[in-house]
């Protein structure tokens, strides 16, 4: 499989670190945790949509775009991140937000919000929870091309064959790792919202014949949601490369246990990881996907899914910033903590 016939740009340099997390690890005596550090990957405050809009944006370039229109929730990271790759690439922006719960959009609060406006976009549209945003964005792009503009529609969280792409390389990498710091992986754990990171990273797995079990923590829809999802994306990209693989539906695992009272809605078990990971680690995990992920993680540690001394993976996709637009859910602990 040469992912090289694919354009690509580039934004970031070389294979993001994996790391043991010896102090965590060490709290449960249970499986040794690594962590492979996709936060750190490229542009503002990287994480994990960087990987897919290297695939993305090549592709609205080849296409003589000049405007990306993308949408998400009202803190999305994968909003924050096409607008600085567009940023980059001397593109326009133009963001679609939905406003899942319902009040949560403010126009002048922090996290991604205020770096919307600090990367310069173009325009922000808020519609209400439940919005075909297709539709929306696809106005946007009639908007675009009445300016003599030629736009590039990107879906939610970029989760689409060819943002798949992106998550394959990374698999393509880990496989690398592994074998370079002679360590082999028993387990991954990554985080499953819109589907492009986990499905990315289990076809490109599979595809390099590496049969490491991919363990999804959703933090929005049920499992079998989740999972038709998942299978959905993994088909079309397997039909993009013309791939002779199958992934069979119980080689797709989602738990969806640890999603609370909804998408982006704070669990007591989230800001316990998200805390426990700074002071142990002094690593920042984010409110709505890693630090819920991380939540999974520690339950399935407890409840000894893992095997005492197996290694486990953690992908950390990312997404730090909006740590600041849940700041009073934090300072709650902290006055408990004292
Ligand atoms: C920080 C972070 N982690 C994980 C995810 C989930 O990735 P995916 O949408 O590819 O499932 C997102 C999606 O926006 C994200 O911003």
């Amino acid at each position: 499989m040469d992912l090289s016939i694919f354009p690509r740009r580039r934004y970031y340099q070389g294979p993001t670190p994996i790391e043991k997390l010896e102090r965590l690890s060490r709290i449960w005596d249970g499986p040794n945790i690594f962590m492979k550090r996709d936060d750190t990957l490229g542009a503002a405050f990287g994480g994990n949509k960087t990987r897919k809009l290297e695939f993305l944006v090549a592709e609205a370039i080849q296409q003589g775009c000049d405007t990306l229109i993308t949408c998400g929730a009202v803190q999305s990271n994968h909003c924050r991140l096409t607008l600085a790759t567009a940023v980059k690439e001397g593109m326009k922006c133009r963001l679609v937000l939905e406003e899942r719960v319902p009040g949560s959009y403010h126009p002048q609060s922090s996290g991604n919000n205020f770096l919307f406006h600090l990367l310069g976009v173009e325009t922000v549209t808020v519609v209400p929870g439940g919005t075909n945003l297709m539709e929306v964005m696809e106005k946007e792009a009639v908007k675009v091309a009445d300016l003599g503009r030629k736009a590039y529609i990107i879906p939610t969280g970029g989760s689409n064959e060819v943002g798949d792409l992106g998550y394959m390389v990374c698999a393509q990498e880990m496989i690398r790792q592994s074998f370079d710091m002679g360590i082999t992986f028993h387990k991954i754990v990554v985080t499953s919202g819109s589907g492009g990171t986990h499905s990315g990273l289990l076809l490109g797995l599979r595809a390099y014949h590496y049969d490491v079990p991919v363990i999804g923590i959703s933090i929005n829809r049920k499992s079998e949601s989740e999972k038709d999802l998942l299978q959905g994306i993994i088909n079309k990209t397997i039909a993009k490369l013309d791939l002779d693989i199958t992934i069979p539906r119980e080689d797709i695992l989602v738990f969806d246990e640890y999603v609370g009272e909804g998408y982006s809605r704070p669990t007591q078990a989230m800001v316990d990881a998200v805390d426990l990971v700074a002071k142990t680690e002094g690593i920042l995990l984010d409110p709505v996907y890693t630090g819920k992920c991380m939540s999974g993680l520690i339950d399935l540690i407890k409840k000894g899914y893992f095997k005492k001394g197996e290694n486990v993976l953690f992908l950390h996709t990312g997404g730090a910033p909006s740590l600041y637009a849940y700041l009073p859910i934090f300072y709650e602990k902290f006055a408990q903590n004292q």
